[in-house]
């Protein structure tokens, strides 16, 4: 089921973190994507559990996609490209235009799933992560 993350939800998003991200988000930034009215959090449950989430801030009509990471048991079965759409839809009725993100080169992964679900990318940050390890800057307009 995908649906807006809830308060209750913070543990096991923070334990998502821990499991899937080599530099997890701290509970209080999680938090945050759940009490801050300009921020908003999207979760997938399965069997009971947060098997993957995305978060994002949004200004005016601008999103930025923080993180999103699905636990490897449920990958490639659609959970992340589900969670991208309703993010998209929940941010088009806040009045959100253009959807932006960040990722690096390596996660090969990641940008076949941003490519699929329409994100192009637009800028290029060059060794940002470290050697060879660019920041690729993506965007998706969702007027
Ligand atoms: C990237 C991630 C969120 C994808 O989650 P997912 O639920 O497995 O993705 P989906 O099943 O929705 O994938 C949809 C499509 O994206 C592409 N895709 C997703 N993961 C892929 C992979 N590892 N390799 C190649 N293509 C992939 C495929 O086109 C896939 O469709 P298909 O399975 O029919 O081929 C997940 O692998 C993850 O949590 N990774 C670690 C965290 C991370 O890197 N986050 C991104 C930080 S910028």
């Amino acid at each position: 089921m995908i649906r807006i993350a809830r308060e209750e939800d913070v543990d096991n998003i923070v334990a998502l973190e821990a499991e899937c991200m080599p530099h997890p988000w701290v509970r209080d930034d999680i938090r945050s994507l759940i009490t801050d009215d300009k921020k908003i959090a999207v979760a997938a449950e399965e069997d009971g559990l947060i098997a993957g989430y995305v978060g994002a801030s949004f200004v005016l009509d601008e999103a930025e996609i923080g993180n999103i990471c699905v636990s490897s048991a449920y990958r490639r079965r659609g959970i992340a490209a589900a969670l991208l759409r309703e993010l998209e839809k929940e941010l088009r009725s806040q009045g959100v235009t253009v959807i932006f993100l960040e990722v690096e080169n390596t996660n090969t992964g990641a940008i076949a799933l941003y490519e699929r679900e329409g994100f192009a990318m637009y800028n290029k940050r060059k060794d940002y992560y470290g050697q060879g390890k660019d920041a690729l800057l993506y965007r998706k307009d969702i007027a």
